[in-house]
């Protein structure tokens, strides 16, 4: 059974937090309560820009997540001396930029393998696993390889933001990425744009160990509250993976 691992990103709770300044909502209780309902990891971004999750929630998350830690961050100096202070159990390098409403495209690890394997090899020195969060193409998937990274996480957007034979051919490519990761050893994740919906055809791919999301779940909780929006996804994990 290929029992497919849920983590969830609390981002968008500090998101609301830093509208208005307020204590409230904290990410940090976000993030119990994700574990609580069942969640096998919690997911956070410590953007350059700060614009949602500050340096305190990554330093108290550190002591009370209980299952695995999965710090979101780009190859950028403070970030990653922060990281290798805190460290999490997982870093998932991405790219940014600032004026984006959220990670648009993946790493582009082909062309700087040598730049992104000096970041993974800081990270691993650490005692931190390192995941590329990658577009889903084998060119990047074997450079991911070559940079020394153990996981690679495959952007699920395209496919999300795309409808009808696109949106096929969008799985398709993630499910050929998938495929060449696990051929090379690495553990295959995915994530981006995921919603009660679009992940039942993602959890088909076998390949596939662990799926990242956040804003559906966080939308979703709104209406029916946090414990039971992390557990109907949970439940599309269980009903879909492939056995
Ligand atoms: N994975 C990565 C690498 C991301 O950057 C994000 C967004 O922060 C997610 C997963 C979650 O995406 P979404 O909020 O669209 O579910």
């Amino acid at each position: 059974m290929n029992r497919i691992r849920l983590g969830v990103n609390v981002d968008h709770i500090a998101t609301l937090r830093q509208s208005r300044g307020t204590k409230y909502p904290d990410p940090v209780i976000a993030a119990g309560v994700a574990e609580l309902a069942g969640a096998d990891q919690i997911t956070i971004h410590l953007r350059e820009d700060r614009r949602h999750i500050q340096e305190r929630d990554v330093r108290i998350m550190r002591e009370t997540i209980g299952t695995v830690m999965n710090l979101e961050l780009a190859a950028n100096r403070d970030v990653l001396e922060i990281a290798c202070l805190v460290k999490p159990d997982l870093a998932t390098l991405v790219p940014e930029k600032r004026a984006e409403l959220t990670t648009e495209g993946g790493l582009a690890v082909v062309g700087r393998e040598r730049e992104v394997a000096a970041t993974v090899e800081m990270l691993s020195r650490a005692g931190i696993t390192v995941s590329l969060f990658i577009n889903p193409d084998p060119a990047e998937v074997r450079a991911s390889f070559e940079c020394g990274a153990r996981q690679i996480e495959i952007h699920t957007g395209f496919y999300a933001d795309s409808r009808g034979e696109r949106q096929r051919q969008e799985l398709e490519r993630i499910r050929v990425a998938a495929a060449e990761g696990a051929r090379l050893g690495l553990q295959v994740a995915a994530g981006h744009g995921l919603d009660y919906v679009n992940t039942r055809e993602v959890c088909h791919i076998p390949e596939i160990i662990e799926l990242n999301i956040g804003h559906s779940i966080m939308s979703r909780s709104f209406f029916v509250g946090l414990d039971q929006a992390v557990r109907e996804m949970i439940d599309i994990l269980r009903e879909e993976e492939v056995g």
